[in-house]
């Protein structure tokens, strides 16, 4: 049974209800996080905290809890669901107020809501073979650094990828990458990493801080820097990342072939070093 935390009780999912007159309904006004927990420990809880608090600024909505009740409730949830790799939700909405009006109500009673869903391991045709990514004009507001629930630019552009037979969309701001959909963009090229430096205009992925911080741990030679479309074009590798499918190779890009059309070797020595530190992040030696 699915177990859901929403405004302090645990409950199953089919009761848990929240009001039609949501502000996160009626005007998406509200911010999220997805934490993934291998064998039941949360991946850089820290950090997924320290981006809640700084989504929640971004559209002034005061945090309901402090980080101690955060963490104690996140680890209730998972002791509470099936499954050692969990990927957590957790949403904060502004709230019902008596009437729609777009200003803030006085005063906001937070709406929060937290679910497990299983993590399931990226398959093994994707890790094998790769995947296929097009690309598209990001569209997006200029606050794409805030977790906002606000989603239909990026619901629109998973699903033109989607209509293309492709894992995801790579956008592409004035000539230059911003981020994926749903994840951040690196590229390989003479054997460097690259990745864009955070902005306004991405989001600023835990794992991509992960990766860099790993390849820095590694030897491996990383940089923050804008990525032109043409480098995108012309990348010897491209890989998105986010929580949920952690590091995957882009082997077509809007239908042409990357490098030899496999996944590169930057990639596989990358993979390695992650699958190491979530073992060590399943044992408890890592946080
Ligand atoms: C638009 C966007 N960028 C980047 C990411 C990657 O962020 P993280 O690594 O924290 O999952 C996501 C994750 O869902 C995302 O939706």
């Amino acid at each position: 049974m699915q177990i859901v935390y929403l405004n302090e009780k645990f409950l199953p999912v089919e009761q848990a209800q929240v009001s039609v007159l949501d502000r996160g309904f009626l005007f998406a006004d509200g911010v999220y996080e997805v934490i993934p927990a291998y064998g039941r420990h949360l991946l850089r809880l820290g950090d997924h905290l320290q981006r809640l608090q700084s989504s929640l600024d971004g559209i002034r909505l005061s945090n309901p809890l402090s980080n101690e009740r955060w963490t104690q409730l996140l680890n209730e949830l998972i002791s509470k669901n099936d499954g050692d790799d969990q990927s957590i939700y957790v949403q904060v909405t502004r709230g019902a107020a008596e009437k729609r009006a777009h200003a803030f109500p006085v005063p906001v009673r937070h709406t929060v809501f937290c679910m497990s869903t299983p993590l399931l391991p990226v398959s093994k045709q994707q890790l094998l073979q790769g995947i296929a990514a097009i690309t598209l004009d990001d569209i997006r507001w200029h606050a794409c650094h805030i977790k906002s629930t606000a989603l239909l630019a990026n619901v629109l552009a998973s699903q033109q990828a989607v209509d293309k037979n492709a894992s995801e969309a790579i956008l592409l701001r004035d000539g230059m990458v911003t981020e994926g959909a749903v994840s951040n963009i690196f590229i390989v090229s003479h054997g460097v990493m690259l990745t864009p430096p955070k902005s306004p205009l991405l989001l600023p992925g835990i794992t991509r801080d992960l990766i860099i911080e790993l390849a820095r741990s590694n030897a491996m030679v990383c940089k923050e820097q804008e990525i032109s479309e043409h480098a995108l074009r012309g990348a010897d590798e491209i890989w998105i990342t986010s929580s949920t499918r952690e590091i995957l190779p882009v082997v077509t890009l809007d239908g042409k072939i990357i490098a030899d059309g496999k996944p590169g070797a930057v990639w596989h020595r990358m993979i390695d070093i992650y699958q190491e530190y979530k073992k060590r992040l399943r044992s408890g030696e890592e946080s």
